[in-house]
């Protein structure tokens, strides 16, 4: 039997077409445009401003009393219950950041090792991997959790790294940099000390609502995802791919910016 077309079915195309080619009016377009700026300032009303306010030093040894306190003592547990701890393993378990094959890697800032634990799971057995931070407590906090005597422990600040150039082909980072009132200031050292070829799995909070209010706990900042491709490219850091957690956050926009990058 032939199929019948609908005769409303022409019309409701041809007006789908004209609107999907038709420019938004002005008025909404202003209307999204108001939208927008006054989420921004809203935004950066909630985020906690620490960072702008007082020199890089002074800012800095706050951070490092904030993760040598109860505040590192309860990372793990806030990795945990956040799903960080189980939507990062995935991300490497599956290979959608793969490190296979790496030498060499190094994890930044790696806090309670959340990371680290990963990076020990799959990596290649030859790897070697090192872990640093900025505080002494939360380093102790890390190997103890790790349960492991093969990465390479140290205190350090990722803005002035103890390693030659070129050390290593594989680094993760995860939200370490909005510790930093210019994030030039870190991804610099990383690009120093990283091979060419070398990728970079960075995350780092973003400069939404949820970014800001999380920004007022950890004491940190947050990054406009653009500005902050635009910085590491400057830097030879080129943005390979843009990378979700899940599909309801990559729709909701949350868990902030993450990205797999290739050191150029
Ligand atoms: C939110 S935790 C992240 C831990 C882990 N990397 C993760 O992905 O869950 C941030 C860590 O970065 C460290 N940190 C902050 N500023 C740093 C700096 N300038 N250099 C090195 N580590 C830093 C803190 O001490 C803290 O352990």
């Amino acid at each position: 039997m032939p199929i019948m077309k609908s005769r409303w079915a022409a019309p409701t195309l041809q007006l789908a077409n004209r609107m999907k080619s038709k420019p938004l009016p002005r008025k909404t377009k202003k209307h999204a445009a108001d939208k927008r700026s006054k989420r921004k300032v809203i935004n950066q009303i909630v985020e906690n401003d620490l960072i702008r306010r007082v020199s890089f030093e002074e800012y800095r040894d706050r951070v490092r009393h904030v993760y040598d306190g109860p505040q590192g003592a309860i990372l793990a547990t806030c990795s945990l219950l956040s799903l960080h701890l189980t939507f990062g393993e995935r991300l490497i378990r599956e290979r959608k950041f793969d490190v296979g094959g790496a030498r060499q890697i190094l994890d930044v800032g790696s806090g309670a090792g959340q990371i680290a634990k990963h990076l020990l799971k799959y990596a290649d057995p030859g790897a070697r991997l090192t872990c640093f931070d900025l505080s002494l407590p939360m380093v102790r906090r890390g190997r103890n959790r790790l349960k492991n005597g093969l990465p390479d422990h140290l205190v350090a600040d990722v803005t002035r790294l103890p390693f030659d150039d070129g050390t290593f082909d594989c680094v993760t980072c995860g939200y370490v940099i909005e510790h930093l009132p210019d994030a030039r200031l870190g991804l610099a050292e990383l690009a120093r000390v990283m091979q060419r070829g070398g990728r970079l799995l960075l995350l780092t909070s973003e400069d939404t609502f949820g970014g800001a209010w999380t920004s007022r706990f950890w004491c940190c900042r947050t990054y406009n995802r653009r500005e902050l491709r635009e910085i590491c490219h400057s830097l030879g850091l080129v943005w390979k791919e843009e990378l979700w957690f899940t599909r309801m956050h990559k729709a909701l926009r949350a868990g902030g910016i993450c990205v797999e990058i290739v050191r150029t």
